[in-house]
C-alpha cells in the first residue's frame, strides 16, 4: 500500500495533526503500547499530548533508540529527553516507560532484551518517527540492513553533526546508539512519519517515487502498509 501523505501549513498544525492520532489512540485503547521518538520534531506533538488530560495510566512505550554510551542523566539522553518532554507531564507510570539502556554493561544484551521486552508487551500499536537529514529511521543510518533487530550501531560523521546542536562539543556526541533495527520498526502496526522544515526536503523527497533504497532507510518505510507522513510545507517545497 502506498504511503500518505499528509501536507501541514506549518510545524504547529504537523504537531496538532499528529497528536490527534496518538489521542484518538489512547482513548479507543487504554493500554496500547505506544512507540516513541526524539529529536526538535516530535516535540511540538509531545508538548499536544501533555495538555490534552488524557489518560496515560495504563499507556506502554518504547522508545526507538539511545545514545552509547550514555548516562540516563546526561540532559542529551533520550531517556532524558523523553522525561522532560512526556513523561513527566502525563501520568505515565514512569516503569512502564522503555528506553534502550545507553549505560548497559553489554550493549548487545540490551538489544536482544529489548526486542524480547516489545515482544512480550504484544508488539507497538502505532510508531511515531522523525526522520535525518540524510534519511535515517532511529539510528538506522544509510547502508543499513532491511531485516535487522535492535541493534548497536556507529553514527556517521553526517548525524554526529547534525545532532552536536544539543552538545557543548561535537567531541563530546557519542559515537554509537542503540537502535530499533528497520524489521523492529516495521512491525509497528501503525506509523506515523514527521518531517519539518526545509532541511528535510530532500529525505522527503526521496519518499514520493517507489525506490527503496538502503542508501535512504525511511525508503523501507514503503514496504509497510499503514504508514502517513505527516509533513509540513517547508519539507515539502524545499
Ligand atoms: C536523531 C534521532 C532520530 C531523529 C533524528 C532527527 O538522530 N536518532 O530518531 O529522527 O535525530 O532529529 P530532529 O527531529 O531533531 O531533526
Amino acid at each position: 500500500m502506498k504511503m500518505k501523505f499528509d501536507i501541514c501549513k506549518n510545524y504547529d498544525e504537523m504537531s496538532k495533526h499528529a497528536a490527534k492520532i496518538f489521542a484518538d489512540l489512547i482513548k479507543e485503547k487504554p493500554n496500547a503500547v505506544l512507540g516513541l521518538a526524539t529529536g526538535s520534531t516530535p516535540e511540538g506533538m509531545y508538548d499536544e499530548l501533555s495538555g490534552a488530560e488524557l489518560d496515560f495510566s495504563s499507556i506502554k512505550t518504547v522508545n526507538l533508540d539511545e545514545y552509547y554510551p550514555i548516562s540516563p542523566y546526561n540532559e542529551n539522553s533520550y531517556r532524558y529527553f523523553m522525561n522532560k518532554h512526556l513523561f513527566s507531564r502525563v501520568n505515565v507510570k514512569i516503569e512502564n516507560t522503555y528506553v534502550p539502556n545507553g549505560s548497559a554493561a553489554d550493549p548487545e544484551k540490551e538489544c536482544k532484551e529489548y526486542d524480547e521486552l516489545i515482544e512480550k508487551l504484544g508488539g507497538i500499536d502505532l510508531q511515531v518517527l522523525g526522520i535525518g537529514p540524510n534519511g535515517h529511521i532511529g539510528f538506522n543510518e544509510p547502508g543499513s540492513e532491511l531485516f535487522s533487530n535492535t541493534h548497536v550501531t556507529a553514527l556517521t560523521e553526517s548525524t554526529i553533526a547534525a545532532n552536536s546542536r544539543f552538545f557543548d562539543n561535537i567531541s563530546d556526541v557519542p559515537t554509537k546508539a542503540l537502535t530499533m533495527g528497520m524489521s523492529s520498526i516495521l512491525s509497528a502496526k501503525k506509523i506515523v512519519l514527521l518531517i519539518s522544515g526545509k532541511v528535510k526536503h530532500n529525505a522527503l523527497k526521496a519518499l514520493l517515487n517507489d525506490k527503496i533504497t538502503p542508501n535512504v532507510p525511511a525508503t523501507f518505510l514503503k514496504l509497510h502498509r499503514d504508514v502517513t507522513v505527516i509533513c509540513d510545507t517547508d519539507a515539502y517545497n524545499g
